[in-house]
């Protein structure tokens, strides 16, 4: 993966190196790596999980039913989306096919691991003063370990280098839950977390 001894450490060049990748198995069958999206030196990193079906074909984090859901969270808590870095924690679509579908599959802790070195660089690169990992995986990528999202919603957590974290569900969570009131509930939990993270980082700007 990192071929030279000098790693690169800017996006772009992360970019074209991540497009190559084969450190897991995932890369045989998805179309494309789905890199991070965003400014480079954004204050605010969003983790998610996998890329799904409409990013693998697109190339871009979130730009279907979930990121529908994300940008409406998002807008609902104030944040602007252009300004903010949006990552997956696993660069490539895991799916079995199932007739014309393909059916997102969970990655598992060998995928999560192989895939962690593209999050950490783009984190060195980008440098961001919060990231918020949304559901389990991007969490496990996020602390290098399992972190159960439920234990650890709702406060700051401290990464080793000094910068921020906060963990939420992710958002197609959201879109499976059965009944429109737990729906409703969830939601508004989910954009209270994103409107926590705004206020933090509102913080972080007046004390820099
Ligand atoms: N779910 C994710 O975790 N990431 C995406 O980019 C899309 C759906």
């Amino acid at each position: 993966m990192m071929s030279s001894l000098f790693a690169a450490t800017d996006l772009k060049t992360l970019r074209v190196e991540a497009a190559d990748c084969r450190a897991c198995p995932l890369w045989e069958n998805a179309t494309q790596t789905v890199f991070g999206e965003g400014p480079s030196h954004a204050p605010l990193m969003l983790v998610g999980e996998q890329p799904g079906d409409k990013e693998d074909l697109a190339g871009k984090p979130f730009v279907g039913p979930a990121g529908q859901m994300l940008d409406r969270a998002l807008d609902e808590a104030g944040i602007d989306r252009k300004k903010v870095y949006v990552t997956n924690a696993v660069k490539h679509f895991k799916f079995v096919p199932r007739g014309k579908i393909r059916l997102h599959q969970k990655p598992n802790t060998a995928e999560i691991k192989a895939c962690r070195p593209w999050y950490e660089r783009e984190r060195a690169a980008v440098k961001p003063a919060l990231v918020v990992a949304m559901g389990a995986t991007a969490a496990q990528s996020v602390f290098g370990k399992i972190t159960p999202i439920n234990k650890n919603r709702g406060h700051l957590l401290a990464l080793d280098d000094g910068a921020q974290a906060l963990v939420t569900v992710h958002p197609s969570y959201l879109l499976r839950l059965p009944d429109q009131e737990t729906r409703a509930r969830e939601y508004q939990r989910f954009v209270d977390d994103l409107k926590m993270a705004g206020t933090q980082l509102r913080k972080i700007a007046r004390a820099a």
